[in-house]
């Protein structure tokens, strides 16, 4: 049996042995196994496609095989075979990250095909690119050019075994794909090549260079058009901490700036975190049939405990609920897509009420819902809220206004999730501004996720968090009085 029958055969077999525990209600996951980085998200044939990085015969991380779901509205996702498997001599150890595009109606898988003979000496690592076609989105076939970018390609100051996460795109006449590589100086770039027809690719240049200053190697890039800006995202290995920003040990960051298409230059103006809680890496987008641009990303951090993995359950890993990226005035803003609203029920509603110390509301509580609240701050320095709480467990955020910050603590959240970084607190926070003296809160809670649109998209925080199946009350709190102008609850159907 071939290695990718295997995969789809090992699935159907031992899917039933995942502990349901902590199984996430609505979203992505990998049926068995473990998953990282979304791959190949895109809109073909009036269906959203999101594939992403597999490991199904284990809880940890090894040889990458490409998992695959497809969703007519981002939230029920309907589980395909297994796209890709590592059974060629291009792609033996791995079929890495990559990105997909649509061609006379045919699907092109592009990723990074992993040659590692002998893992004692990682300086024979080879990554090179390889496509991957189907006439219907769910078989593929790597087609005989591969690979279709080899080492020979690549420019004499990139080091050949850090070449990976090609994203492709169309931009007029020509395709062109932006690719992560390392410099032999030890720094991150991201290389541009071009191509006529998806087969033959010439490199064109270094658009983009951490200069050892943002981090060291850059993986999975996207660049896209957003408002006036090209937007590019990057996810930095080993970006030190800068203030409230880069905690965790590795990161994910965006840039706003001007890529020419001419000289594959990219002059970028502003960097920023995309998300200030600790689980969001390698994100990618798509742009739909409606113009929207959508994120999703792995809602999960490299070199840290996974409770999951930890306690034998089977399975590890989760994608974030995708997200919709706007420019506004110059900045960025992330919106859950509309669809999720769909998915609403029990709605519970709140009005105008005066909080000076604590409080719980009838019917607000749960583990899998959605939680959306406006609050003006009278003369309150803090408002908080305590979540998946019982006697000895919860998760807090609150807003300092002395600080203009808002803080999450995960500390008390029921497991261990420290891991490489030096800050292993359980705390992150980042700067808002109060508007008219009022927050604004949209949360979203998922069993073991936590995501945190904070006034109105301006700052997202996510995080997982592990409490009991019983820790599910809620608990506002403030420091002074505040009103809860307006608090909307509802459960999340279970999908
Ligand atoms: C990012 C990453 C990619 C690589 C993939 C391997 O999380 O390290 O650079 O292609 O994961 O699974």
């Amino acid at each position: 049996m071939g290695k990718l029958s295997e995969a789809c055969e090992y699935i159907k077999e031992n899917k039933n042995k995942v502990n349901p525990e902590y199984r996430l209600g609505y979203h992505a996951m990998g049926e068995i196994g473990w998953i990282n980085d979304p791959n190949g998200f895109c809109f073909y044939k009036g269906e959203y496609h999101l594939f992403y990085q597999y490991h199904p015969y284990s809880s940890k991380w090894g040889p990458m095989h490409w998992g695959h779901i497809k969703s007519k509205d981002l939230i029920s996702w309907e589980y395909m075979p297994v796209s890709l498997a590592p059974d060629m001599n291009y792609d033996i150890d791995g079929c890495f990250s990559g990105s997909a595009i649509e061609k006379d109606g045919k699907l092109y898988l592009m990723y990074t095909g992993l040659l590692n003979p002998n893992p004692d000496i990682p300086e024979n690592v080879r990554q090179i690119q390889n496509i991957a076609v189907s006439e219907d989105g769910i078989e593929f076939k790597k087609v005989k050019e591969n690979p279709v970018i080899d080492t020979k390609d690549i420019p004499e100051h990139g080091l050949p075994q850090d070449f990976r996460d090609p994203k492709v795109f169309k931009h007029g006449d020509e395709y062109y794909a932006v690719i992560s590589s390392r410099n032999i100086d030890g720094s991150g770039e991201i290389l541009v090549y071009k191509s006529k027809e998806l087969l033959n690719w010439t490199y064109a240049g270094v658009m983009a260079s951490s200069k050892n200053e943002y981090g060291k190697m850059w993986e999975c890039p996207d660049l896209f058009k957003l408002g006036n800006y090209d937007m590019l995202l990057v996810s930095p290995q080993f970006l030190d901490d800068d203030g409230d920003r880069y905690h965790n040990v590795h990161s994910s960051i965006f840039m706003l700036g001007q890529f020419d298409f001419e000289s594959s230059k990219y002059n970028f103006n502003f960097v920023d975190e995309i998300d200030y809680g600790f689980d969001f890496y390698a994100p990618q987008t798509l742009i739909d049939d409606k113009g929207r641009r959508i994120l999703v990303a792995w809602m999960q951090m490299w070199d840290r405990k996974i409770p999951t993995n930890d306690k034998n359950h089977n399975w590890a890993g989760a994608m974030t609920l995708p997200r919709e990226l706007k420019i506004i005035d110059g900045k960025l803003y992330q919106y859950p897509v509309d669809e999720i609203k769909n998915y609403r029920t029990n709605h519970v509603s709140y009005k105008d009420i005066k909080l000076k110390d604590i409080l719980t509301l009838d019917k607000i509580e749960g583990q899998k819902i959605e939680l959306e609240l406006e609050v003006e701050f009278l003369e309150a320095n803090t408002f908080g809220l305590n979540i998946l709480k019982d006697e000895d467990q919860q998760t807090t955020m609150y807003y300092d206004k002395k600080e203009g910050k808002f803080n999450l603590d995960r500390s008390k959240n029921g497991e261990d999730l420290s891991g490489a970084e030096a800050d292993n607190s359980g705390k992150r926070r980042v700067p808002v501004a109060l508007n008219c003296n009022k927050l604004k809160l949209h949360i979203f809670i998922d069993r073991i996720s936590v995501e945190i649109f904070i006034q109105d998209g301006e700052r997202v925080m996510t995080s997982t968090v592990y409490p009991k199946s019983s820790a599910k009350k809620i608990e506002f709190f403030s420091e002074g009085e505040v009103v809860i102008k307006s608090l909307d609850k509802w459960d999340i159907r279970h999908i």
